[in-house]
């Protein structure tokens, strides 16, 4: 199984990063994950969307585009969707990205009810394939993920349970 994984979070020790870490590590040995630097791209640019592409969006679509999955974790900022997470999709959807199946993780202490409806629709208008049964919110990341590694028993089982739900 190949996925790309994509954080809405830079900031050192944020929850949704714990989260991806947390997840990558119940997943079967054999997974290949490739993490995308969000920070490194350049801002989204329509000019360059399909001409004169940048090496690294050239990249990050080849990897896109044999991946099985794309896991998505992210906090909602001011009832949105961070937009350093909003600048990565918009150079990641290319005509051979479309219609993969999108793993969402959405990490809010108050619920994440405007990210969720807005990156859902924003995903499904990119043609790509978020789901119910690949969706989970999780309000209190924070007590329930360390940076050693450790995670909470039911946290734990939670994400077992998600990961068995992914098919190749
Ligand atoms: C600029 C900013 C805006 C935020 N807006 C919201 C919000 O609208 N709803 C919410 O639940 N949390 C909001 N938060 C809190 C984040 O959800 C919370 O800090 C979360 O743990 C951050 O995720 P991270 O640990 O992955 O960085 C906001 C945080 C920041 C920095």
């Amino acid at each position: 199984m190949k996925i790309l994984s994509l954080c809405g979070s830079i900031r050192e020790g944020s929850s949704s990063g714990l989260l991806l870490n947390a997840f990558r590590s119940l997943l079967p040995a054999e997974t290949q994950w490739n993490s995308v630097e969000l920070k490194a791209l350049p801002y989204f640019d329509p000019s360059h969307q399909f001409e004169s592409v940048p090496e690294l969006i050239a990249e990050i679509r080849e990897i896109t585009q044999s991946s099985d999955y794309i896991v998505i974790a992210t906090p909602e900022y001011a009832h949105g969707i961070p937009g350093i997470l909003k600048n990565g999709l918009e150079w990641l959807i290319c005509e051979e990205t479309m219609k993969k199946k999108v793993v969402l993780f959405i990490v809010s202490p108050s619920g994440g009810e405007y990210v969720l409806q807005y990156l859902t629709e924003t995903l499904r208008t990119m043609d790509l394939l978020p789901s119910d049964e690949l969706t989970m919110v999780i309000n209190n990341a924070r007590s329930q993920l360390s940076a050693d590694g450790s995670i909470d028993l039911n946290l734990k089982n939670s994400l077992i349970e998600l990961s068995q739900r992914l098919r190749i």
